[in-house]
């Protein structure tokens, strides 16, 4: 065993879904705009998908946008896109080469055309990767997403006696992507803020003070060794 493999934390998480918050108050910490912030908290992104890889993780999915955040000053909305549109130009040939599969969840209609295409283009591009399925959820809700699911539902006749947890698992963004195991949210903030409310019924939460642009691969190291020591029971009773 390799001195890094001799590391690595017992019981990974297949599907490790991070609520990345606290942009603003890094930034005004340091006397920053908190676009400054918004940046920041993308240089730590590539060093957190590359220790999912490593760590084994197989879906990870980020919470960049949320539908409720359309509510913010036009120019702090309009400075996320933007960054939203850099970190594709910057990251994706890299991402593309370590084999990360791109996926989006929530809407697109509210963004630009050009970006639209760039979106669609990097997800059919990397379609094909296997090392690490990424979901960005970018103008996501979980309220949004069910609502969408029920209409699609409707519109396709769907008999009500054929409504299961399994077919709506088919109709939500979400399709064919595994439960969240854990859910970890930076910055202290102890709520779910409308993240995969349907589909993180069992996960585990993990909350830590640590503003995102500061979480790194040491903190998710923290995160997943401490999912490794929960007893998940699903509502059972667990046999010793
Ligand atoms: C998270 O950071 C990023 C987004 C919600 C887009 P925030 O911008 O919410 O930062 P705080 O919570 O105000 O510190
Ligand atoms: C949740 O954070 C959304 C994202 C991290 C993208 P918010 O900062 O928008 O959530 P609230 O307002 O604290 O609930
Ligand atoms: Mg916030």
């Amino acid at each position: 065993m390799s001195k890094d493999q001799e590391n690595l934390p017992v019981k990974i998480p297949r599907h490790v879904a991070i609520i990345m918050d606290g942009n603003g108050r890094w930034a005004l910490s340091r006397g920053l705009p908190r676009l400054a912030g918004h940046r920041a908290g993308t240089e730590n992104l590539r060093r957190v998908i590359e220790a999912c890889v490593e760590f084994g993780v197989q879906y990870l999915t980020l919470y960049a946008f949320s539908t409720e955040n359309w509510g913010r000053p036009v120019e702090e909305v309009r400075g996320l896109i933007r960054i939203l549109e850099d970190v594709i130009d910057r990251e994706l040939k890299e991402l593309h080469k370590n084999g990360v599969q791109l996926r989006h969840i929530g809407q697109l209609d509210r963004i630009n055309p050009s970006l639209k295409k760039k979106v669609l283009s990097a997800i059919e591009l990397t379609k094909d990767n296997t090392r690490l399925v990424l979901n960005v959820a970018f103008n996501y809700g979980g309220r949004d997403e069910i609502i969408w699911a029920v209409k699609r539902m409707l519109a396709d006749q769907v008999a009500p006696n054929d409504v299961t947890v399994e077919l709506v698992n088919q109709y939500l963004f979400t399709v064919g992507v595994p439960d969240p195991d854990l859910i970890i949210r930076t910055s202290g903030e102890l709520r779910g803020s409308n993240f995969l409310i349907w589909q993180g019924a069992y996960a585990e939460w993990y909350f830590t003070p640590t503003f995102w642009p500061d979480f790194g691969k040491e903190a998710l190291q923290e995160a997943i060794d401490e999912y490794a020591h929960r007893e998940r029971r699903f509502g059972q009773v667990n046999k010793k």
